[in-house]
């Protein structure tokens, strides 16, 4: 936590801004070839100009097999309009305040070959199909940008995150595929948890370590040691998704036996805590409390998602108040800020609360000496 104080204050300012490399987005992207071949994409929170996801789509539209690439700019992302060649439909110079769209339904090769840098420049630059300013801010909430969500098959992008829960709210209202990039804490919140619950979302391929690196003009709400090339690290980053993947299907190898001397049963519901995804018995046919990371291996053929064991989300499945006498520690926890965990475990007499638990059954458990 008090590794990434300085992003967390840069999320509480509503600061936005983080710059998503190609890199990340090509190895995500791989995992999802054959359901972009004749759609239309909309990248929604994207300088034409600037963003590596609209790089990547165009650079791959063909390659992909797409029908449109739609991407639009909010205005106040400090690198909108700082290229001189956006023209508005007075053919005068963009005057910022507007956000832009680039909407096209070709990607011409000049050599006949790839695309090159310079195809992308001639497009983006073309005053009658490249980028266009638009009537309002860019703003994804707004009427013209909901049009043009209307037209999409699939919306790929890392949106704000001091927005997220706004702009997954929208595109499940608009029953759109995608992909998006957000936080690990995202995974916390009541109506997000529903959605991976309720199977209509689930984490992509992921990067490694859950650690990501961005450009960003906050250099100075980072630490030191979250800085690296000029980029900053964030740790907890995700893909978030409803496209299906290969590894939603992976099962994972559990090779642990349940036993009640190594494995504590909550205080107040009755589940068992596993610490540690890999120690997940194979033979325990109850409720089982795991770390949030668990998502990241999970597959709903193996697994049921029973419900989340915090900040009161573990009452709609049952998790017990802290009993009278151990009430006193739960107060303490809420007051120290730390994870407010709704499930318990004694150990040696003394109240222990587990960190952020996922509360999981496995569908297939052992029997017997299977
Ligand atoms: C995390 S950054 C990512 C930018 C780009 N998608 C990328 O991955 O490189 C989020 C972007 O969303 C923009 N943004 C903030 N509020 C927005 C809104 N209401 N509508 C659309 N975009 C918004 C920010 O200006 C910022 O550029």
């Amino acid at each position: 936590m008090a590794k990434n104080k300085g992003l967390s204050k840069a999320k509480d300012a509503k600061k936005d801004e983080f710059y998503t490399r190609y890199e990340d987005i090509q190895a995500e992207l791989n995992h999802y070839e054959e359901h972009f071949r004749g759609k239309t994409v909309l990248c929604n929170c994207d300088d034409p100009f600037e963003s590596n996801f609209c790089k990547f789509f165009l650079r791959n539209f063909n390659y992909l097999g797409l029908r449109r690439l739609i991407c639009t700019s909010y205005s106040s992302s400090s690198v909108v309009g700082q290229q001189l060649s956006i023209f508005d439909e007075d053919n005068e110079k963009v005057v910022p305040g507007n956000g832009y769209v680039m909407d096209i339904t070709e990607v011409p090769m000049a050599n006949g070959r790839g695309i090159s840098d310079e195809d992308i420049y001639r497009l983006l630059s073309s005053k009658k199909r490249g980028v266009k300013k638009l009537k309002g801010t860019g703003d994804f909430r707004s009427e013209e940008c909901i049009a043009y969500l209307k037209q999409a098959d699939i919306v790929v992008t890392n949106p704000p995150f001091s927005l997220f829960r706004e702009y997954v709210a929208q595109l499940i209202e608009y029953e759109k595929e995608f992909l998006i990039i957000g936080n690990q804490n995202a995974i916390t919140y009541r109506e997000i948890f529903r959605l991976i619950k309720d199977n209509k979302m689930w984490l992509g391929n992921g990067f490694k370590g859950n650690v990501g690196f961005f450009e960003s003009p906050y250099q100075d709400y980072a630490v030191s040691s979250q800085h690296k090339e000029g980029l900053i690290r964030v740790s907890g980053v995700m893909w978030f998704t409803n496209m299906d993947l290969k590894k939603r299907h992976e099962t994972m190898v559990l090779y642990r036996r349940y036993s009640p001397d190594e494995y504590y049963t909550y205080e107040n519901f009755d589940a068992i805590n596993v610490d540690k995804t890999t120690d997940l018995p194979k033979d325990y046919e109850g409720i089982m409390g795991v770390p949030i990371t668990f998502l990241d291996k999970f597959n709903p053929e193996q697994f049921e998602i029973i419900g989340l064991g915090i900040s009161n989300s573990g009452i709609e499945v049952g998790v017990q108040p802290y009993k009278p006498e151990h009430k006193k520690y739960r107060k303490e926890i809420q007051k120290r800020g730390a994870v407010d965990g709704d499930l318990y475990i004694m150990i040696d007499g003394v109240v222990t609360v587990p960190y952020a638990r996922v509360l999981i059954r496995n569908k297939h458990p052992e029997k017997g000496d299977e």
